[in-house]
């Protein structure tokens, strides 16, 4: 037997019922283990992730498989058959924490590597491209995914208003909108880093590379009529397949392959290779595998290990670098402000997030600060007293500045923005036909619910695009929404 104690370890009997005066009567104040449950249980709930509020996690095992050294000095590459430790987390990105898993939306697909060098956070989706490409403009696209401020409810209109506006978000919208967008659960998906990243070898040369996650699994999605079935019959249904696999033995798992490009490659790319609506042609950049990841324990608390997981894409380790992708720019600033907010200043102790090796810094204090805080160990540098130094080892080198500034300040290019050239070929050459179809009908489906008076210029607007992009899925759509095309040419969109 356990005894049953307050919070702060005082053993007490009285669990269900509360001093009073008599039997009856009204209850004593000095019933301090009475405040004590009600208080804490007032304060059991933490702001939700703005956005990717649910999601699922599990540990596993990242081995390596193939020696890419050459490219990386990341000491989690260095050797094959090295292992690191990794937390996955899966998640939609719109819905609220209590949202059905099978909403039709992207998955996040988020690693924390454990490693020597502190933890390295590849923080993607399960789609290698993304709706927009400034981070400016992040909270109106999220505004449009979440509920309208008069209805309270999740408007179409708002959608395919943001998306007609925003021509560079169609090549995501096509994987969205096909099945894709409803995979049956996490295990039957890809993941991709999405961003453009860059890898740093022993001689401090760099490659620009992405990273991509291959489902062992294989590709296994809902169509939109199962996927709505699910979120009645079990809207948690990702969760429990996640966990249940795990739970059996039956162990997910992904390999690890990687593209890279040359600086001398991106300057004289077709696209702009850091721009995160667009693909590096796999043709040209053909994947080169790196390691397996398998999942194979559950959190024991989904509390203490998943909500308070804090992954960061700032969050990266020697022989790994950014990029000048301007949302991955965004990024490193946005995350770790996020989750001051939503855990703490201190939430890099929390268990789950603390790095498993060496961590030596002058940070101190701070609301809910949980290690020794340093003990009597220095809070200044430099110091005479310690013996913490920065080791020249881990100098990220000048060219992580990424020479091509030229154009110091600058904005978006107008010549960089090409939206329809990608979204064609991936409607033409990676949909079959059945999945072209089901895609037609899954973005009439969303699109039919369209209100108001700007109805037939959001559409039109948006039949321009895709129009553009290849003009029988233009055909396709308009077909689908029963819209004769007579009556588009009348209501042709504004210019933008
Ligand atoms: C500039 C654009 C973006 C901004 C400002 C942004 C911001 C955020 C914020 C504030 C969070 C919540 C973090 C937390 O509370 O722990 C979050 C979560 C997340 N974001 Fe983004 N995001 C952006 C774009 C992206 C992109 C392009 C991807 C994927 C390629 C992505 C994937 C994720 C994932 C997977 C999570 C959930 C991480 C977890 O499981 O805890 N985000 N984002």
């Amino acid at each position: 037997m356990e005894k049953l104690t307050t919070a702060s370890g005082i053993p007490y009997v009285n669990h269900e019922d509360t001093q009073s005066a008599g039997a009856r009567g009204p209850l004593l104040l000095q019933d301090f283990i009475l405040h004590e449950k009600l208080a804490h249980f007032n304060r059991e709930r933490i702001p939700e992730r703005i956005v990717h509020a649910k999601g699922s996690a599990a540990y596993g095992t990242f081995t390596v498989t193939s020696d890419i050294t050459s490219y990386s000095k990341a000491k989690l590459f260095g050797e094959i058959g090295k292992q690191t430790r990794v937390l996955l987390r899966f998640s939609t990105v719109g819905g609220e924490k209590g949202s059905a898993d099978t909403e039709r939306d992207p998955r996040g697909f988020a690693v924390k590597f454990y490693t020597e060098d502190g933890n390295w956070d590849l923080v993607g989706n399960n789609t290698p491209v993304f709706f927009i490409k400034d981070p400016k403009k992040f909270p109106d696209f999220i505004h449009t995914q979440k509920r309208d401020p008069f209805t309270n409810c999740k408007s179409a209109t708002m959608v395919w208003d943001f998306f007609s506006l925003n021509p560079e978000s169609l090549h995501q919208v096509l994987f969205l909108m096909s099945d894709r967008g409803t995979p049956y659960g996490f295990r039957y998906m890809h993941g991709f880093g999405s961003h453009t990243y860059t890898l740093i070898n022993k001689e401090n040369e760099i490659v620009y590379v992405k990273f991509h996650f291959k489902s062992v699994q294989g590709i296994r999605n809902f169509t939109s009529a199962e996927a709505k079935l699910m979120r009645g019959e079990d809207p948690d249904f990702a969760q429990r397949d996640l966990l249940n696999a795990i739970e059996d033995g039956n162990f997910p798992k992904w390999t690890l392959k990687i593209q890279v490009m040359t600086p001398e490659q991106a300057a004289a790319y077709s696209f702009n290779p850091f721009d995160l609506t667009t693909v590096w042609s796999q043709n040209e950049y053909p994947l080169i595998e790196v390691g397996e990841l398998e999942l194979n324990q559950n959190p024991d608390n989904y509390f203490s290990e998943v909500e308070q997981a804090a992954f960061a894409p700032s969050r990266i380790v020697d022989g790994i670098g950014h990029s000048p992708d301007k949302m991955l720019q965004g990024r490193i600033l946005a995350y770790p402000d996020a989750q001051r907010y939503r855990l703490g200043v201190n939430f890099e102790q929390l268990p789950v997030n603390r790095c498993p090796f060496i961590v030596n810094n002058y940070q101190r204090d701070g609301l809910m600060r949980v290690d020794d805080n340093g003990k009597r160990s220095p809070n200044y540098f430099p110091n005479s007293f310690d013996n913490i130094k920065p080791d020249a080892a881990y100098a990220r080198p000048a060219e992580q500045v990424h020479q091509p500034v030229a154009d110091w300040f600058d904005r978006n290019a107008e010549g960089e923005n090409d939206h329809y050239t990608q979204p064609g070929i991936f409607y033409r050459n990676v949909l079959s036909q059945e999945d072209k179809s089901r895609l037609v009908s899954n973005i009439a489906e969303s699109m039919r619910q369209i209100e108001g008076p700007l109805k037939e210029e959001i559409i039109n607007r948006q039949l321009c695009h895709f129009f553009r992009a290849e003009f029988s899925l233009g055909m396709a759509v308009m077909n689908e929404l029963g819209i004769d095309p007579g009556d588009m040419t009348r209501h042709m969109p504004s210019k933008k």
